[in-house]
């Protein structure tokens, strides 16, 4: 597989993946919502090496597509276009940033209700559960005996195989779950927030799973 991840949200946590996929080898090119002035120049300087395209551009040429916006402006994005493509879905539902979202129960998982906007998708919940600071600090190359876990959650195992060579890529320790335990991966859950290895995060999410 070639390796050229799309990104779609120039914010924190697009920009930081961005980084940590470039030193890794990827090509990397990232849609921004084009309502800020001097875009072009906050990913030259946040994201060097990068290509700032339009997000149509950014989904027809990515391996594996990472949705960094914030949840509620995901319905602003084609995702008919997404059908058929390893989707990760980085977000969660931050209320003072989100609101109520129709049709999103509190306890629900969000990657539910983002899968449920175009089915079609190969959504892959992933990245979620870990501050974009630590994206960057935690990132260890493989082998290092201080590795983070990281979930890799969805039903579809080929999506599942291809985002874990991402995240072995950017220095994590990818643990591939079912989307069934994507709830346990959100701001409540054991492993929100918590420098886990991965086979931490695997009990701890079994844990979690069994109460
Ligand atoms: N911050 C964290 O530590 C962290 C960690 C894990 C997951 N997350 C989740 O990851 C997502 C992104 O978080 P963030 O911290 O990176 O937020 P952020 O810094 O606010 O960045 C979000 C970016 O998405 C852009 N955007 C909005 N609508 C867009 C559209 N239609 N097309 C393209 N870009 C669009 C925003 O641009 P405008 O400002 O121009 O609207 C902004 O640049 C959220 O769902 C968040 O819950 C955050």
């Amino acid at each position: 597989m070639t390796k050229r991840l799309g990104i779609i949200g120039a914010g924190k946590v697009g920009t930081t993946l961005g980084r940590l996929a470039l030193a890794a080898g990827w090509e990397v090119r990232i849609a921004a919502s084009g309502r800020q002035p001097l875009q072009d120049l906050i990913v030259e300087t946040m994201l060097p090496g990068a290509r700032l395209l339009p997000e149509a551009a950014v989904v027809a040429d990515s391996d594996v597509i990472v949705l960094a916006v914030p949840l509620s402006k995901v319905r602003e994005l084609d995702l008919d276009a997404l059908s058929d493509k390893v989707v990760v879905d980085a977000m969660n539902h931050w209320y003072p940033v989100d609101g109520n979202l129709d049709g999103l129960t509190e306890g629900g998982s969000s990657s539910d209700w983002v899968a449920a906007l175009n089915p079609r998708m190969r959504l892959v919940k992933s990245l979620n559960h870990l501050g974009y600071h630590d994206m960057e600090t935690d990132a260890r190359p493989v082998g290092h005996a201080e590795r983070r876990g990281v979930a890799v959650a969805s039903d579809d195992p080929g999506a599942n195989d291809i985002v874990a060579g991402l995240l072995n890529d950017l220095g994590f320790d990818p643990v591939e779950l079912p989307a069934a335990v994507g709830v346990h991966l959100q701001g409540d859950g054991p492993v929100f927030g918590r420098w886990v290895d991965a086979p931490g995060l695997r009990s701890a999410i079994a844990s979690a799973t069994e109460r």
